[in-house]
């Protein structure tokens, strides 16, 4: 008869809707693509906004006609599939390699060497840590120089002259991706290549100021024509060498 003693209906809260996610699948799915597209444009619009998603550093240049005909032998070989190019922000890999990596050091290779997996050390920094003489031994014989080495023998790169036929068309291609290449660096190419496999070639300051910091190497190309192992040796002395990290500051992005 009197409805004043019936207690009033319990107030829905907004987590009861929630309830129907959990009821039915379909739906659940819905709401799981939803969140999941809000989260992904949240990451991916602010990048459309960005002049650059690369923080330009300096000292990043292309790499000389030579270091390129050395990354593109380090490509054939698969050396990758053994080293890693990129020393990531943890104390441990800061302490062995160095600074980390920064994307812009990358930012010319044409495929990126980043790697995945590590049988061999990371090669990010390794130019400048030994001497050419060493790299030549080591790639002949890598347990000759380190007895407990599994890296396997590459001594037919020294027995085999680098075939440089195709280094302007090369450049020429990885200058539509957006490497910087001159029309005078690939004029210059095969000038180049012998400048910088050549001790104290005549040529070597021109080539310089077309690639800053470059390495000059006594491979005695004066006396025999560049060879493959030549090409790699000038490609790894030249990795992690071109930024000075001694002007960045270290510690703050570092786990
Ligand atoms: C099967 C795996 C494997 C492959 C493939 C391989 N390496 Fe290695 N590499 C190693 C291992 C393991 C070491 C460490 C022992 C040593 O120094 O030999 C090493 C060491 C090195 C080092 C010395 C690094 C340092 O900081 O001491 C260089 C340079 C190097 N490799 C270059 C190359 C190049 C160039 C190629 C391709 C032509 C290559 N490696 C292919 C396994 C590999």
């Amino acid at each position: 008869m009197s409805s004043i003693n019936q207690a009033p209906p319990p107030k829905r809260s907004l987590w009861d809707y929630h309830a129907i996610f959990e009821k039915n699948s379909i739906i659940l799915v819905l709401g799981i693509l939803i969140a999941i597209s809000i989260g992904g444009l949240v990451q991916i619009v602010p990048l459309f906004f960005l002049k650059s998603t690369i923080e330009k550093v300096d000292g990043v240049r292309p790499k000389t006609p030579l270091e390129l005909a050395g990354a593109d032998i380090y490509v054939r070989e698969g050396c990758y599939l053994c080293h890693s190019q990129m020393v990531r922000a943890l104390r441990d890999e800061v302490e062995r390699y160095g600074h980390y990596s920064v994307a812009a050091e990358s930012m010319y290779d044409h495929p990126f060497q980043w790697g995945s997996k590590r049988s061999g050390p990371d090669l990010a920094r390794v130019g400048g840590k030994y001497s050419d003489d060493w790299h030549r031994d080591h790639l002949r014989n890598p347990q000759a120089v380190v007895p407990a080495s599994i890296m396997p023998h590459y001594a037919f790169l020294e027995q085999t002259p680098l075939d440089a036929k195709h280094i302007t068309a090369n450049m020429r291609t990885l200058r539509l991706t957006g490497v910087p290449y001159t029309d005078d660096m690939i004029a210059k190419a095969a000038d180049d290549i012998a400048a910088q496999a050549t001790a104290d070639a005549p040529g070597f300051a021109d080539l310089e100021k077309r690639y800053p910091k470059a390495v000059a190497h006594d491979f005695g190309a004066d006396k025999r024509p560049p060879t493959e192992a030549d090409a790699v040796i000038a490609y790894l002395q030249m990795l992690g060498t071109m930024v000075d990290f001694k002007t960045y500051d270290d510690k703050a992005n570092i786990r």
